[in-house]
């Protein structure tokens, strides 16, 4: 489990996170939602440790995050998987070669033929065969992020989180990643946190949903509470984002 309490984070004047309070259960799919620039991917780099938080704390299963030296933050960082907005590839690396990087460095000594098992196995979970040796460039958008998904699991971690996972892709395509989603959930019993505005995405992979406004979470609930709140900032958001691409 992770537990966020009054987490606050400011860049210089602008200050982000203000009072951030969320509980991530196991098991759940919980999404954060938020307007653009709200937050939502400083809070997923705050949970694992990528940014520094001013005050409050972070928990995750039984670290204190928070207050973690880098080389024992390392040790809690191996529990999560992250797809990154954009999928963040690299370019000079090939498929292979990006999905194995982290589990690499979290074993220094495992075998060629066990990396490039694992590889295919993580290739196979999101849906593709026969690209280990492509190029980030050689493919298409839904491509990159299937295969920053692969990358994702391939160190088996208790948390998922996905920054933007269906961001920038057509309905159809962004369809196959949400169906990614939810059968990582249900092959892996992965814990999920998906950040996005993409509300049909959100409706569908979610077990509750979690609006970031302000630097607060200031509404969590099912995917039917959020759709029939009262909250008035909570429903403007919502209206707004929900038949956004069609
Ligand atoms: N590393 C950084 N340095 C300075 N400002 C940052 C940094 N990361 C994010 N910000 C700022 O924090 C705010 C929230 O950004 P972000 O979490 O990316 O929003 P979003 O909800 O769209 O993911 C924005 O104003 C952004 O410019
Ligand atoms: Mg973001």
């Amino acid at each position: 489990m992770i537990k966020i309490s009054g987490v606050h984070k400011s860049f210089n004047s602008n200050h982000v996170l203000r009072g951030t309070d969320l509980d991530i259960l196991d098991g759940e799919t919980i999404t954060i939602i938020g307007a653009s620039g709200g937050g939502k991917s400083v809070l997923l780099k705050c949970m694992v440790g990528l940014l520094r938080v001013d005050g409050g704390d972070i928990y995750v299963d039984e670290h204190r995050i928070t207050g973690l030296e880098d080389d024992t933050l390392w040790e809690v960082q191996k529990s999560f998987g992250f797809l990154f907005q954009g999928a963040a590839l690299f370019d000079s690396l090939s498929v292979a070669e990006n999905i194995s990087f982290g589990l690499k460095n979290l074993r220094p000594d495992i075998s060629e033929s066990e990396v490039s098992q694992r590889v295919r196995w993580c290739l196979e979970n999101v849906g593709l065969k026969n690209i280990e040796h492509l190029k980030p460039a050689e493919l298409s958008g839904g491509m990159k992020k299937r295969v920053g998904l692969a990358r994702a699991i391939a160190t088996e971690p208790r948390y998922i989180l996905y920054d933007e996972p269906t961001t920038g892709l057509d309905p159809i395509k962004a369809d196959l990643i949400t169906d990614l989603i939810l059968k990582l959930q249900r092959n892996l019993k992965i814990t999920s946190i998906v950040v996005t505005h993409d509300m049909v995405a959100a409706y569908k992979v979610s077990n509750r949903i979690a609006m970031l406004y302000d630097g607060k979470i200031v509404e969590i609930g099912s995917p039917d509470e959020i759709k029939n709140t009262r909250n008035e900032t909570v429903r403007q958001f919502i209206e707004g984002h929900t038949e956004e691409k069609v």
